[in-house]
């Protein structure tokens, strides 16, 4: 079952039943090695699914939760092997979405929950981008409209020595030093000399079909349109679909908001490229460039 949470559409199985989960694999065609999110109603039942609750987990969620943060705790024995690949720990949330959490508190478990979309395709920010990508393979999508944050969540791992940043996202690595203290980010994107530790640190993955190539300014004058995608920046309130350009707002959480339907209406045109420009290097932009970074290659 697919539902609508605040970053971006996920699809759901009990996290405590292995078949339910194998299925999202099978349905996703994702790679087993790459972990699950699990999402939770509130702090009490986040408690059950961790072995361990630290005094951080304690002061994030009461700080972010609902909303846009995983946490990486030690993964309680009914979280089954098959959500977190393996691994010793769970990251656990609890989303910003009225149907999220009737549907979690109603359910009162633990739905393990990747991102709506086919592996190393665009995550799904509609109820009719669910039904494009995944068409019959998926029985129930609860429509909520569009997601708000539109990127998917920070993922901050609490189970090591120092916290450490795993994703970005817009709970920002400033927000939560606030709360905690120092936190690392880690690895470098693409650094292959540290082999991920989690797997959504690869370098190109929510991809579009259409060959997408990142530029910036000093490189904007040898982008050729004809023929190809433009997504650009301009100090706009909304979204401008003209054709084959799409301008998106000069602002981190509109961007954000709107990046993935962007990606997508384009891609469905058959278009020979999409180019898109670089958001700023300032650390509100930090998620949103990690975006356009997966999503795009470097202009050679
Ligand atoms: O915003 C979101 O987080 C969305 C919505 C549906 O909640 N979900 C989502 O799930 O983005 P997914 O499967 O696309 O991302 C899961 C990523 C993994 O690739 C990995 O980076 C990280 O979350 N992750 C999950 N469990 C982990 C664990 N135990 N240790 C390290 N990383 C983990
Ligand atoms: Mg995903």
């Amino acid at each position: 079952m697919a539902f609508p949470t605040e970053t971006v559409y996920g699809l759901g199985a009990d996290a405590t039943q292995a078949k339910a989960v194998e299925r999202i694999y099978a349905v996703k065609g994702r790679p087993i090695t790459n972990p699950i999110i699990v999402h939770v109603a509130d702090i009490e039942r986040a408690k059950r699914y961790a072995a361990e609750w630290p005094e951080m987990a304690q002061k994030l969620a009461e700080q972010f939760w609902p909303g846009p943060l995983t946490l990486v705790l030690p993964k309680s024995p009914q979280i089954v092997d098959q959500v977190t690949a393996g691994l010793p720990t769970v990251g656990l949330r609890v989303p910003n979405h009225p149907v999220a959490l009737e549907l979690l508190r109603e359910f009162d478990g633990a739905i393990g929950a990747p991102s709506a979309n086919r592996s190393m395709r665009v995550s799904p920010t509609l109820a009719e981008h669910v039904r494009e990508e995944l068409g019959d393979d998926v029985e129930l999508i609860l429509d909520g409209g569009p997601c708000d944050v539109g990127i998917e969540s920070t993922v901050l791992d609490l189970s090591s020595e120092t916290p450490g940043v795993l994703r970005p996202g817009m709970v920002t690595r400033m927000m939560i030093e606030q709360v905690i203290g120092p936190v690392e980010i880690r690895p470098p994107l693409g650094d292959i000399a540290h082999p991920a530790q989690s797997p959504g640190q690869q370098l190109v993955h929510y991809a579009p079909r259409t060959p997408a190539f990142r530029f910036n300014a000093t490189q904007a004058m040898r982008v050729s349109t004809e023929g190809a995608g433009l997504i650009d920046i301009a100090a706009i309130d909304q979204p401008r679909y003209n054709e084959a350009t799409i301008t998106l707002p000069a602002d981190p959480e509109q961007y954000a908001r709107h990046f993935y339907a962007a990606l997508r209406h384009l891609d469905r045109m058959d278009l020979r490229a999409i180019y898109v420009e670089m958001p700023p290097e300032s650390p509100a932009w930090t998620p949103v460039r990690d975006r356009v970074r997966r999503a795009t290659r470097p202009l050679a």
